[in-house]
């Protein structure tokens, strides 16, 4: 239990399609001045070292954020911007800390991570005293106690590293119990593409709960039918009303610069809708 470590993956193409998205939700939300919870069931470490001895082994950044031609990605402007101080310092931010740099005065987060080193980097790169919580506590349990927050405003990434199988189940439990406490949150659940037929699966499963208005992202990198992780993707319960077309606006270009033989693969469905 508790093996996954990010450190083997930061900055690879998962991460880009998540952060991303994770960033253009950050934005939408502070649109308006009211502030907002974030909530990171699954917050990982924060920063990463890309040249670390467990970053190198995989080298997974090489062929994601590393690989980027940002200059001829028009859309990834503001992403860029986020990381490009890290990157040039070989490092890359997690999702607690894109966050977390971007918190407005009355915004606040609230970390999740369980495994007893990451929790203490998590501290050190993150933890601020009544504006970011770490918490060394199981987050899919945690993130019903938070919701709804005070401030009546939610945005909610649950990043499983799936190493239980029964993730893929349990991660729709989650997301239908949280709607169900509050329905206007915002949900972002990341998934990786190794077998397409868990994916589909967990398509059927959201169809066939409670929730409305979910939303899948996927970008894919390398043949279906290849081994590993071939694609990830997103499911946005609530997503802005803006991002279907700003991701199909941008992501063929990202798809294909990050794809094994420069083949363009994405998808855009509405599993619910509204
Ligand atoms: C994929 S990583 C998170 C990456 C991070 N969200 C990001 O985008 O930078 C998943 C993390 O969840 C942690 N974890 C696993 N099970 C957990 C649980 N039940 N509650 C909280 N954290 C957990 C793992 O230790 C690992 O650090």
């Amino acid at each position: 239990m508790f093996s996954y470590q990010h450190h083997y993956h930061a900055g690879n193409h998962a991460d880009v399609l998540k952060h991303w998205l994770l960033l253009a939700c950050v934005r939408y939300l502070q649109l308006k001045e009211k502030p907002f919870d974030y909530i990171d069931t699954h917050a990982g470490a924060g920063l990463y070292r890309l040249d670390s001895a467990m970053a190198r082994k995989t080298a997974e950044s090489d062929d994601g954020i590393l690989k980027l031609d940002w200059f001829r990605l028009p859309g990834l402007e503001d992403y860029h911007r986020q990381v490009a101080d890290d990157i040039d310092a070989r490092c890359y931010p997690g999702s607690p800390l894109l966050v977390k740099r971007l918190l407005r005065s009355g915004d606040k987060a609230w970390l999740f991570e369980m495994h007893p080193q990451i929790i203490e980097e998590l501290r050190q790169n993150c933890e601020q005293r009544r504006v970011c919580h770490v918490r060394r506590e199981d987050g899919f349990k945690a993130l019903s106690a938070l919701l709804p927050p005070a401030s009546h405003r939610a945005l909610v990434l649950i990043d499983p590293s799936y190493e239980v199988k029964s993730d893929y189940q349990t991660v729709v439990k989650v997301m239908a119990n949280a709607y169900q406490k509050m329905p206007q949150a915002m949900l972002l659940l990341w998934y990786p593409v190794v077998d397409r037929q868990r994916v589909r699966q967990l398509e059927k499963d959201f169809a066939n709960s409670k929730i409305r208005n979910v939303h899948l992202f996927e970008m894919g990198v390398a043949q279906p039918d290849g081994a590993g992780m071939t694609a990830s993707g997103m499911v946005v319960v609530n997503p802005p009303w803006t991002l279907a077309d700003e991701f199909a606006r941008t992501i063929p270009g990202v798809s294909a610069q990050l794809s094994n033989d420069h083949q363009t693969r994405w998808r855009h469905r509405v599993l619910v809708a509204q």
